[in-house]
């Protein structure tokens, strides 16, 4: 595993938008997998600025998302679909049909998410923010790593973390969809992005603690091919 520590967040996130633009370049049909969360927000910024510029061209290019909000419907301007939209989709020109996010409420529907996965040759390049507690995707602190895309009941902290987007925390939902550990390994290139202080603990233990389920992201450090992009604050504890 590589680690970069930049001054900036801002600095953490152009070089994760270097390594998908490299990416995309390479190989114009790329199946890249993306997450939300406000961390990789000036990543997709300057994905959008690559593309308005004429450096990028997204027609060939397919998605899959880490994760979704189960009970709350596409249009809700908080599920992770209306995110990407937002954040990425309505500004490049990637064809509908090949974005892909997660839904549902059952393992059956997660099983049928690998399966399109499959389909497509596997995840190029996989994009990761991390949780306060070491999570990645949705896959939570647990008593064993998961394999394949599965249904989860959210933690109380990533309930709290996630209330700011919502008008109360009756309003969180408290299960989500999302890829398993075992996706995110099968990523040939993965790119975790870490920025802030309250990011710190949780980069030291994935950098420096025991490999457990219990902080989930401790597992990338068996990845051959996976690169850790932080800013100072988030790397102070090292
Ligand atoms: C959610 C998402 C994760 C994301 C995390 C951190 O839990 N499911 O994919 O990494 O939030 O989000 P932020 O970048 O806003 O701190």
């Amino acid at each position: 595993m590589q680690l970069h520590i930049f001054d900036t967040p801002e600095q953490a996130c152009r070089a994760a938008a270097f390594l998908f633009a490299a990416q995309i370049t390479e190989k114009a049909d790329s199946v890249l997998g993306l997450a939300t969360g406000s961390t990789p927000i000036p990543c997709y910024q300057d994905l959008i600025a690559f593309h308005r510029q004429g450096l990028l061209d997204f027609s060939q290019i397919t998605t899959f998302n880490l994760d979704e909000y189960c009970g709350i419907d596409y249009k809700h301007p908080e599920s992770y679909h209306a995110f990407m939209d937002r954040n990425l989709f309505d500004h490049v020109n990637i064809c509908r049909e090949n974005i892909h996010v997660p839904s549902g409420e059952t393992d059956e529907e997660g099983a049928k998410y690998d399966e399109m996965i499959r389909a497509h040759g596997g995840i190029d390049i996989q994009l990761l923010g991390i949780g306060r507690n070491g999570h990645i995707g949705f896959n939570e602190p647990a008593d064993a790593f998961s394999y394949g895309t599965h249904v989860v009941k959210l933690t109380q902290s990533t309930i709290d973390a996630n209330a700011r987007f919502f008008n109360s925390i009756e309003e969180v939902p408290k299960k989500a969809i999302t890829m398993g550990i075992g996706n995110i390994l099968s990523a040939r290139k993965v790119v975790l992005v870490a920025t802030g202080a309250s990011k710190a603990e949780a980069i030291y233990q994935t950098m420096r603690g025991d490999i457990t389920p219990q902080v989930p992201a401790t597992i990338l450090r068996t990845h051959p091919n996976c690169v850790i992009l932080t800013d100072r604050e988030a790397a102070a504890k090292l």
